[in-house]
């Protein structure tokens, strides 16, 4: 299987094609089941779809959503959670109801159970389009490398080098969790398409590292390889090395 390339000038097209992609999926399928990622780059593309939202109205009520990953430890009502980012990146905007949302609880009291909770929505829920990014060492989710691609919803211990590299979103590096709870690579790589959204010069060397290396678990993007339909939107920064 071959995974798509799409290249764009920069982080504004990155934004408008992703938002391309993701608008055919919905008008193919305005009842469907999207899988939402975390992270800066991202960001972009949300605010397409508000804007977008704005002009036309799109309805989103009969949308279902699944996020990849929370951080254990933060409640949702906590500003660095990624439920909080969620809602105000783009689900309060839209209008997106919590009856639709669907987000590993980071501070549930029995975070086992939590992965089974988790694991058994995803299961009767398969997601029709799920949205990536990649982290610098080329975590998905937060699956850190040596994570096994059998992998189902875990509970992960973050390295340090990707502590360090979401502290920016935390007063300090001391305040950023030690763990997460996250989809695991099994289910990301059962959603139908997948659409990986990669800019900067920072993900230039794991994006080499992605196309050039044989996959391994050392490179969890790198499964990406086993998936039939994904596709990457990469801006001309983080091409430099392919
Ligand atoms: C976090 C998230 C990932 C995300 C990654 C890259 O660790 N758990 O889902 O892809 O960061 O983030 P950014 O887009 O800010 O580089």
């Amino acid at each position: 299987i071959m995974m798509k390339k799409l290249f764009v000038k920069d982080y504004h097209q990155l934004s408008l094609t992703a938002f391309d992609l993701f608008l055919q999926e919905f008008q193919d399928n305005p009842a469907g089941t999207f899988g939402f990622a975390t992270g800066s780059t991202p960001i972009g593309f949300y605010q397409r779809i508000l804007e977008d939202h704005a002009l036309y109205q799109t309805d989103y009520s009969n949308i279902k959503t699944f996020n990849l990953d929370e951080y254990v430890g933060l409640d949702e009502h906590q500003p660095q959670s990624y439920h909080h980012f969620m809602r105000h990146q783009l689900f309060n905007p839209l209008g997106i109801g919590r009856e639709q949302v669907h987000i590993p609880k980071g501070n549930a009291e029995d975070l086992q159970k939590e992965c089974t909770r988790y694991e058994s929505l995803l299961s009767s829920n398969p997601i029709d389009l799920q949205i990536l990014g990649i982290g610098e060492n080329g975590h998905i989710g937060f699956n850190e490398p040596g994570t096994t691609f059998e992998s189902g919803v875990h509970i992960t211990t973050l390295k340090e080098s990707t502590r360090q590299a979401n502290s920016r979103f935390f007063d300090s590096i001391h305040e950023v969790p030690t763990q997460a709870i996250t989809m695991g690579i099994q289910n990301i790589l059962h959603a139908k398409k997948i659409l990986v959204l990669v800019s900067g010069s920072s993900k230039a060397p794991i994006l080499k590292e992605i196309f050039h290396h044989p996959v391994t678990t050392k490179i969890p993007a790198s499964a990406l390889h086993h998936h039939p339909d994904t596709t990457f939107i990469i801006d001309e920064k983080a091409a430099v090395s392919l």
